[in-house]
């Protein structure tokens, strides 16, 4: 943090908070509202002074309020810039009948009450988003008495109360009676792993930080009793194996099972009750001081940067990667990468190496002064488009511009695109080209897939990334589906025109299945939603001419699914079995008309 403050070309905001985004790779528009400091950060030179004669004392966040600070007081040790902030809201003000004490302290006179709010405007290139984690509030579990009783604290908590720059110079002291603890208990996924008692997830740091925790006890207080509660321990990493038996060896112990109840005695001392599950116990500890290991959470204000940018979130609320395996630092908007655990939980080990990553995305983006855009791109006909705007209203990535009050065409920003496709499904006047996936190139598929005998086929419309790479993984795994299914790769389901289905009826087929991502896991971020209101509003209009809508079939399959994608088309050849000659002949005939 220091050496990124010192550097000649990294700008470091601080109390500052991202208000809008807009633009597109390489062009991007950041607004930025820098909070007031009240000190000048050029001069201030952290020397303490007017904390000293500050009359307003307030829980210090940095140690979780296991200490206290002044209304003007410098975040932590570390921070940068190395300048103290006043916080407005606690301050009794400038006047000097009221207070004015800081003023007179500062030699330097670096205080300054008039000091206002800005806006900045930054035009970057790509962005790195590292939002950090938020801890979870263990006190939704009210059996393990957080807050209820003093001797039960979190991990961070304990963590503060160790480090030699804590508010106990690194001395374990009980919060009742501020004496050395004789015996610690820890209990682990505490909001982890549980989606009834918090997150479903695991949290990934806990088992490894309640390890090192047991050592640093054992190593400062080698007669204290450590316990730890747990459901299996999670030591996967380099050396960390070696880490949890040192701690065993050292004398901890490890209990299999998480406690039902924690109760207060009146020494203030915890009664723990457990169950057992490697004796099938019930089991009473009476312990000093209980630890709870608690999880990780998206930190506040993803939701809020989710949607300046277009990204996809996980079902945890996570930041979700374009590919797990292949782009794991890359979001789906291009030219935004994650680090750390804005993405999902992970140590800090992993944490650098994704920031490393990243920045090494980012860097090869802007080391040119020019970006090679996507061959897989749309394209708009300024003569055939009516500038009704449905296309920038459905493109995931705003990377179309139309203004409707104007009437002049829309624009296509070509960096932004990645070719879902979806503008070009959407619009009702053929203005839109796909390229590589244009709509000639798909009804010539169509055409092609049903020249001979088309009442036996299932035309099959599969998304790239998930229900052909299912398709894909059905063949590898020698899987048996009816070999009469028929599939036309699209980039994505929202591809999938309207004009296609109706073409693939018009030509004899007797089901259409549209198949894509899971909801949620669209490649294009939300462009399946779009998939799913089209396939709904075709069955409408089937229903509505007189045709079965149940022909027309939407299914998710994800790549990994090779035997749903199997099992589909095994339903969905039975479903063909039920559509008759005559049937088809009348929906030609209908459609033709
Ligand atoms: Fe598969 Fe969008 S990429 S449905």
């Amino acid at each position: 943090m220091t050496d990124a403050g010192r550097h000649p070309r990294i700008t470091i905001h601080t109390l500052s908070e991202v208000v809008d985004i807009k633009g597109n790779v390489g062009n991007f528009d950041v607004q930025i509202v820098k909070k007031a400091r009240y000190v000048d950060e050029k001069e201030c030179t952290a020397c303490g002074d007017c904390a000293k004669v500050c009359p307003v004392v307030r829980p210090d966040e940095f140690n979780l309020g296991l200490s206290s600070r002044r209304a003007i007081y410098s975040p932590f040790p570390q921070a940068v810039p190395s300048a103290y902030v006043l916080n407005p809201h606690e301050c009794l003000g400038n006047n000097p009948v009221v207070c004015n004490k800081c003023l007179e302290a500062c030699e330097k006179k670096c205080i300054d009450f008039h000091m206002s709010d800005q806006t900045l405007t930054e035009h970057v290139g790509t962005i790195v988003v590292a939002t950090g984690l938020a801890p979870h509030d263990p006190r939704v579990l009210d059996e393990y008495g957080y807050t209820r009783y003093e001797n039960v604290l979190t991990s961070l908590e304990f963590e503060r109360l160790v480090n030699a720059g804590g508010p106990t110079q690194g001395h374990l002291l009980r919060p009742t009676d501020r004496r050395q603890p004789k015996s610690v208990g820890f209990i682990q996924c505490v909001g982890s792993r549980s989606a009834r008692r918090g997150k479903s997830y695991c949290s990934n740091i806990c088992c490894m930080n309640t390890i090192k925790s047991t050592l640093v006890l054992k190593e400062h207080y080698p007669d204290m009793a450590v316990k730890v509660f747990y459901i299996d321990i999670r030591a996967f990493g380099k050396g960390f194996e070696d880490l949890y038996t040192r701690s065993r060896r050292q004398g901890v112990h490890y209990v299999r099972g998480l406690p039902g109840q924690v109760e207060e005695l009146p020494d203030g001392r915890l009664r723990v009750a457990v169950e057992n599950a490697a004796g099938g116990t019930l089991d009473y500890y009476e312990l000093d001081m209980l630890v709870l290991a608690i999880g990780i959470e998206p930190a506040a204000g993803t939701h809020k940067l989710q949607e300046m940018l277009g990204l996809q979130l996980t079902s945890d609320g996570f930041f979700l990667e374009a590919h797990p395996k292949l782009q794991p630092v890359d979001a789906a908007t291009r030219g935004v990468f994650y680090a750390g655990c804005a993405e999902g939980p992970k140590d800090i080990k992993e944490s650098v190496t994704q920031a490393s990553a990243a920045a090494v995305r980012a860097i090869r983006l802007m080391q040119s002064d020019q970006i090679t855009a996507e061959a897989i791109t749309s394209e708009i006909d300024p003569d055939l488009c009516k500038a009704c705007g449905k296309c920038a209203q459905v493109c995931p990535y705003h990377a179309i511009v139309v203004d409707p009050k104007k009437k002049t065409p829309a624009q296509v920003i070509t960096a932004a695109c990645s070719g879902c496709g979806t503008c070009a499904a959407e619009c009702a006047f053929g203005a839109i080209t796909m390229n590589h996936f244009t709509d000639p190139q798909i009804i010539d598929q169509i055409d092609a897939m049903l020249e001979d005998r088309p009442s036996e086929k299932i035309l099959t419309f599969a998304c790239n990334w998930c229900s052909y790479a299912g398709a894909d993984y059905a063949g590898v795994s020698r899987l048996q589906y009816p070999p009469n299914a028929r599939l036309i790769r699209t980039m994505c389901s929202g591809r999938v025109d309207e004009q296609f289905i109706w073409h693939g009826f018009r030509k004899g087929a007797p089901v259409i299945l549209v198949s894509g991502c899971h909801i949620g896991d669209c490649h294009y971020i939300n462009a399946n939603h779009w998939t799913v209101k089209r396939v709904e509003k075709v069955r409408q209009k089937m229903e509505k001419r007189g045709l079965r809508p149940e022909r027309l079939q939407l299914e998710w399959i994800s790549a990994a699914e090779g035997t749903r994608f199997a099992e589909v088309m095994k339903r969905m050849e039975q479903l063909r079995r039920t559509v008759t000659e005559q049937e088809i002949a009348e929906t030609i005939d209908l459609l033709e008309k």
